[in-house]
């Protein structure tokens, strides 16, 4: 499959809430297997939890667990261990619960070793109000795409003189031009409208700049999709005050990260919202955005559906749709009916009853 085709395939895949674009990938009923890093703090009870649910909606997969930690390569290099990556290369599809990164490890941050090996280039965030779980907003239906791989978290730092440190931030023509296309096949399969660039060209005039006028060059290949640009301040001020007129966002990696996590709160906050990371090689990483949670974890409080809405994504991305329309009308339908939810969702039940009530729906689907 060419690059163009495959990216359009899983844009389509990665519509998980909006719409319900069949995917050509077809697995069929062959059992596929998925590299499952259930991560670290209340990552093992929310992948169990995913794992119980999907066993309910008799999902024909195949877990591989994996754990991921940093070790030392040769030359010192920080990787991944040499089983996780085997077994994602083979899977070509994990889901991936959250890790910790202590401050000062002395190696990088787990998420992006992962993202560098896979050269996960592209992190969609899709972020819908949920019926029955009341915000401040309603009828939020917006898209982030954020590009994943360089920018500001290139981690080139260093120290120039005693008390003077440089980060430098590095955006290219390729990658730009990489996420840009990536955004604009994701509104045109997913029958979304209109993609805004956010930028600070006005300050960063050279390295937004480029990334800026390498979406304004693909916007031309995409006259069906209305484009705008938009300076990251004025969106953050604008999103607070009418996110619905907000539709696919793309922009470069630090605001991204950013400005994901501030969409993620206008529908509830990380707890609820899924993510997926696309890489160039037909790899593909869904993951929960929270943390570790250190302060719930094993004590049967942390709310799973993050991680069970990402792994809905994944389904839609395998061409499972019959089991991922079920588990996600079972998981809305419990929040929306609030008599079986989470601390956090506005209830008292515990993980394990919540995710209890997700299969049981699941099963009468
Ligand atoms: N994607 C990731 O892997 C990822 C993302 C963010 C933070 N982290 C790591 O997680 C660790 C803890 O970070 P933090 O405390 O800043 O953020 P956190 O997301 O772990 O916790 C913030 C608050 O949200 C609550 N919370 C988070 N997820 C929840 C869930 N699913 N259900 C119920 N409550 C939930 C926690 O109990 C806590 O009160 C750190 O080591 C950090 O580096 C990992």
């Amino acid at each position: 499959m060419s690059g163009y085709a495959w990216r359009s395939t899983v844009s389509r895949a990665l519509s998980v809430f909006k719409s319900q674009t069949t995917v050509t990938r077809n697995y069929g009923s062959v059992i596929k297997t998925i590299t499952l890093i259930p991560g670290d703090g209340i990552g093992p009870e929310i992948s169990s939890a995913v794992m119980k649910i999907f066993d309910a909606a008799k999902v024909p997969v195949h877990w591989e667990e994996r754990n991921v930690t940093a070790i030392k390569g040769p030359g010192g290099k920080w990787m991944i261990p040499p089983e996780a990556k085997e077994s994602m290369d083979k899977s070509k599809i994990g889901l991936k619960g959250p890790l910790k990164t202590p401050i000062a490890a002395g190696h990088p941050s787990m998420n992006l070793l992962l993202r560098k090996t896979f050269d996960l280039y592209a992190n969609v965030r899709p972020c819908v109000s949920i019926e029955g779980y009341k915000t401040a907003y309603s009828d939020v239906d917006l898209v982030t795409i954020r590009e994943n791989t360089e920018g500001e978290y290139s981690g080139i730092e260093h120290v120039i003189v005693d008390g003077v440190v440089q980060s430098i931030k590095l955006i290219t023509e390729d990658a730009s031009r990489r996420i840009a296309e990536f955004a604009f096949e994701y509104a045109r399969s997913n029958q979304r409208s209109t993609v805004t660039a956010v930028h600070k060209a006005n300050i960063m005039r050279m390295s937004d700049g480029l990334f800026l006028k390498k979406c304004r060059e693909v916007a031309e290949n995409y006259k069906d999709i209305k484009f705008t640009e938009m300076y990251l301040d004025t969106v953050c001020l604008n999103m607070v005050q009418e996110p619905t007129q907000f539709d696919v966002l793309v922009m470069p990696n630090l605001y991204g990260d950013i400005l994901s996590d501030l969409c993620a709160g206008l529908i509830g906050g990380l707890g609820v919202t899924p993510s997926g990371n696309i890489g160039a090689n037909g790899v593909a990483i869904f993951e929960s955005v929270h943390g570790t949670a250190p302060d719930i974890a094993g004590k049967d409080l942390a709310n799973p559906t993050a991680l069970l809405l990402s792994a809905v994504m994944m389904l839609r991305h395998m061409g499972l749709h019959e089991q991922s329309r079920k588990i996600q009308t079972a998981c809305y339908d419990t929040i929306q009916d609030k008599k079986v939810v989470t601390k956090d969702l506005g209830g008292n039940a515990k993980c394990s009853e919540f995710t209890d009530e997700i299969c049981r729906r699941v099963r009468d689907l």
